[in-house]
């Protein structure tokens, strides 16, 4: 078979993630990885996974072993419902859908809303996930750069205006205002109130991507743009992958009652539903409060690894390079002063052993070449002090 000649349009415009074909040498003996984005095993909560899953097994296992409605579990919608409510945002069942993992959710938003050549704007730099979701949708991607209070909201109302001159809006502004992958950044709340005033200005869709949400180790809580939104300009998705594990594969969409309807059609073709064991097992772990104190274990593990990493770039880095200070979430991005291109430091960074993501990796113009993000996530404490002494190695002299 000539498998070229089958090929869709949709799949022969798209690459191999650059960041899957990294993290195949992070698995090399030896090599200090900086550049993954999981969260860490040691979090995992595997004794109380266990108890779940027998629990829900012996209780329920006609149901849950069954094909289940593609809205979702209805004690889990009822969770997402209290637990989206406690952040201010406003929502009945009809709003929610649960999806496999947010990847999927974001599969779906481009489902029901793009045509071929439909323009999204995502910040620079963005989450390649997402990216990748959205090419193959066959969107024309805009970036707008992100500075140490999110995205620039000045470039984003330029561009609005431009579009409306034309007559021809973006379908969505994509973005992940809560500790940033990768920048680590958070979104102001002034910009937030900001960027839902010019959505409703100009009538514009906002897709939050929120995974990284719960896990914030200082600093004030800041509301989700979704608790802003009066008009239904706010899609907000979140996921259990980096508080409870991605394993599982369940996540949420809180979105307009209409558009949520759209998302479950779409849905059915794609999976039929989010495996009914999986939703049961997290339906279960947060009925029984336990999520609370799991929290509490796996913040503090994440933070002491976060203060190591910014401690290590300061003690290394001063003077020659500038980086987020994450207030959550797994990640570091910082750019070199002497615009050094990290995508053509990679090859030196693997043979001293240690790897980053470059930069580039994330931007849709291919910018940010003197810019890196590092992980804190799944290393060592000890390691991430040998990963950031070994980088400085490569740079900074
Ligand atoms: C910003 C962002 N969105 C979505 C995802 C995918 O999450 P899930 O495991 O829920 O599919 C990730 C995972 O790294 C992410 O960083």
């Amino acid at each position: 078979m000539n498998f070229e000649l089958l090929y869709s349009d949709r799949i022969k415009q798209l690459s191999p993630s650059p960041i899957r074909e990294l993290l195949k040498i992070a698995v090399k003996p030896g090599i200090i990885s900086l550049a993954g984005g999981n969260p860490s095993p040691d979090t995992f909560p595997v004794k109380e996974l266990k108890d779940c899953f027998l629990k829900v097994l012996e209780k329920d296992w006609k149901r849950i072993l069954q094909y289940s409605p593609t809205e979702g579990n209805t004690d889990l919608i009822e969770i997402i419902k209290q637990y989206s409510r406690n952040q201010g945002i406003n929502c009945e069942t009809e709003n929610i859908l649960i999806t496999s993992g947010s990847q999927q959710g974001m599969d779906l938003v481009c489902k029901v809303l793009l045509n071929p050549g439909d323009e999204v704007i995502v910040e620079l730099p963005s989450y390649p996930g997402s990216i990748h979701t959205l090419k193959s949708y066959q969107a024309k991607l805009t970036g707008v750069p992100v500075d140490q209070e999110g995205i620039d909201i000045d470039i984003l109302e330029d561009i609005l205006k431009d579009r409306q001159k034309t007559g021809i809006l973006p379908k969505f502004i994509y973005l992940i205002p809560t500790f940033q992958n990768p920048s680590g950044v958070t979104l102001t709340e002034t910009r937030r109130n900001s960027i839902i005033k010019l959505a409703e200005k100009y009538g514009i869709l906002i897709v939050e991507d929120d995974p990284y949400n719960a896990l914030r180790y200082d600093g004030e809580n800041i509301k989700p743009i979704k608790a802003l939104d009066r008009n239904e300009n706010v899609i907000y998705m979140s996921s259990f992958s980096k508080t409870f594990c991605p394993g599982v594969r369940v996540a949420w969409v809180v979105g307009p009652k209409d558009l949520i309807r759209k998302m479950v059609i779409g849905k059915q073709g794609a999976d039929l539903h989010t495996s009914s064991l999986n939703q049961a097992i997290v339906a279960e772990y947060c009925r029984n409060n336990l999520m609370e104190n799991h929290l509490k274990d796996i913040l503090s593990y994440y933070k002491e690894k976060r203060d190591i990493m910014l401690e290590s770039i300061e003690r290394h880095f001063k003077n020659v390079a500038t980086w987020t200070k994450p207030q959550g979430g797994f990640f570091v991005w910082m750019s070199l002063d002497k615009k050094e291109n990290t995508d053509e430091l990679f090859s030196k960074a693997v043979e001293k052993g240690v790897i980053y993501v470059p930069g580039s990796s994330f931007c849709v113009d291919g910018s940010n070449k003197n810019s890196m993000r590092l992980s804190f996530a799944t290393v060592s404490n000890e390691n991430i002090k040998k990963g950031i002494q070994l980088l400085s190695e490569i740079f900074s002299l």
